[in-house]
């Protein structure tokens, strides 16, 4: 049965806008901040090669799933779940997993700006030449001083909310579209300049060999766990940001290719920015197991140092500012597209109401850097106590994976086998299509399940 429906949204101009769009969602603070400090700690290679499957094996078949949902429902994940449980005669309740969505990107945003407001921060105190002469110390002592200033971090939490929300209150085309036209290329070319840069410190050997020489004594099982977790966070799945984004994807493009392509794209972006990043630190004599603060504290002690250090810091920090803008447009915008639906609300009020309300639960990672249980330390600490810890778990290691499970039981039980292959664009006897299938009904959920089981200590 083939239901072609519209969404009152817009829709993107081509296939690689969608692909465009997809991977700015995807292509984040996750790539570029997370990655290379989990990879740090987790002994590197090893770490990378778990990570690697678990894209592959759980993250791309669940991409596809949640695009397809998306592009069948042609509305907000909350609305799009309702129609095509309708369409499958299941249980309404079905619309739930849009909710936990909706849940998820309120919490996700919230932490995500104040991160990001470090990022752009830390733009200016690249351009002003804050960095010279910066010492492991010094270094760490400026970071810890600007993260626990409330003040301060609200200033630039409150500024890149506004910058999130500039961009989706112009909508699909003008808004979203227009900003990853821009933003995306611009990112790529920043990247390959500090690759470039990487390859020349003389370091670059090293830091492929951290990077890419598997070692499995360095990996815990928590290590294993927690790049399951980062593979949902770093594609944006579970939570609807690739559903909304696939609903406004064109009808005849094939899912299968754009999804290959936006998941090599951000596997690409996180490798490539782990190999400019740990040549850096190695040829600084940094330590890669630096945690959260890696790419705030270390790299900032290389670009002081550095010929060109000045230039390729902000250029750094401009990278990493401009990724995370692209994903969290598509975190708010599920939340938005729904109160656009049901609340009969004007775009701009919409957007308003989601970001005004991320922007208060922010305050609480403000908070809890600024002095709420917040303890750290210099290249030693791995974990923190705080809120963020709190929030940051909850999703990465709880609602996304549970939310992607949710897809792919939707999408490989649920729906009809007819519908899932004509979506996407495949036979139902065709090879593509059976192993989507069972990577989809079987593979994800089973891999998902272990994840639970082993979190709640029953594994
Ligand atoms: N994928 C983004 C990143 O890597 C984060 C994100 C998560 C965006 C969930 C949307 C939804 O930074």
């Amino acid at each position: 049965m083939s239901k072609k429906r519209t969404s009152v949204h817009g829709q993107w101009s081509s296939r690689m806008i969608f692909i465009l769009a997809a991977t700015g969602s995807a292509v984040g603070l996750g790539n570029i901040w997370k990655f290379p400090y989990m990879a740090g700690e987790n002994g590197g290679g090893a770490f990378v090669l778990v990570y690697l499957v678990c894209i592959a094996l759980i993250g791309v078949p669940i991409m596809m799933a949640e695009v397809l949902l998306g592009r069948r429902g042609r509305q907000s994940p909350i609305n799009t779940m309702t129609v095509l449980a309708k369409d499958a005669d299941a249980s309404p309740n079905w619309h739930l997993l849009g909710w936990v969505g909706v849940v998820s990107g309120f919490l996700i945003m919230s932490f995500y700006s104040v991160i990001a407001g470090w990022a752009l921060a830390y733009v200016l105190e690249a351009v002003s030449g804050s960095f010279n002469g910066f010492t492991g110390k010094s270094s760490a002592d400026a970071f810890v001083g600007h993260i626990s200033n409330p003040g301060v971090t609200t200033f630039w939490h409150t500024l890149f909310s506004i910058m999130t929300a500039v961009v989706v209150a112009k909508g699909v085309r003008s808004g979203l579209e227009k900003a990853v036209r821009i933003l995306m290329p611009t990112l790529f070319a920043l990247l390959i300049l500090l690759l470039g840069y990487a390859i020349n410190t003389g370091y670059f050997g090293q830091g492929l060999e951290f990077l890419f020489n598997a070692d499995f004594s360095k990996l815990s099982r928590e290590g294993v766990l927690s790049a399951l977790g980062h593979a949902f966070f770093t594609l944006s799945l579970g939570m609807g940001a690739i559903m909304v984004y696939g609903s406004y994807m064109p009808g005849k493009s094939s899912i299968a290719t754009t999804t290959f392509t936006i998941a090599a794209m951000d596997t690409l972006v996180a490798l490539v920015a782990g190999m400019a990043i740990f040549p850096i630190v190695f040829a600084n004599g940094l330590e890669p197991g630096a945690g959260p603060g890696l790419v705030f504290i270390s790299l900032p002690i290389a670009f002081g140092q550095m010929p060109g250090g000045l230039l390729f810091g902000t250029l750094f920090f401009v990278l990493l500012t401009f990724a995370a803008w692209t994903s969290a447009i598509s975190i708010i915008e599920p939340a938005v597209a729904f109160l656009v639906e049901n609340r009969g609300m004007g775009r701009k009020t919409a957007t308003g109401v989601v970001v005004g309300l991320a922007w208060v639960l922010g305050l609480l990672t403000v908070m809890s850097f600024g002095g709420w249980g917040f303890e750290f330390e210099f290249a030693g600490a791995k974990k923190t106590d705080g809120i963020f810890d709190i929030l940051d778990i909850a999703t990465t290691n709880f609602l996304l994976p549970l939310g992607g499970l949710a897809i792919a039981l939707f999408a490989g039980w649920v729906m009809a086998s007819g519908d899932t292959a004509d979506e996407l664009g495949l036979g139902e006897q065709t090879g593509g299509y059976r192993l989507w299938r069972v990577l989809v009904r079987f593979v994800a959920p089973a891999g998902v399940i272990l994840f639970f089981l082993h979190s709640l200590g029953v594994w």
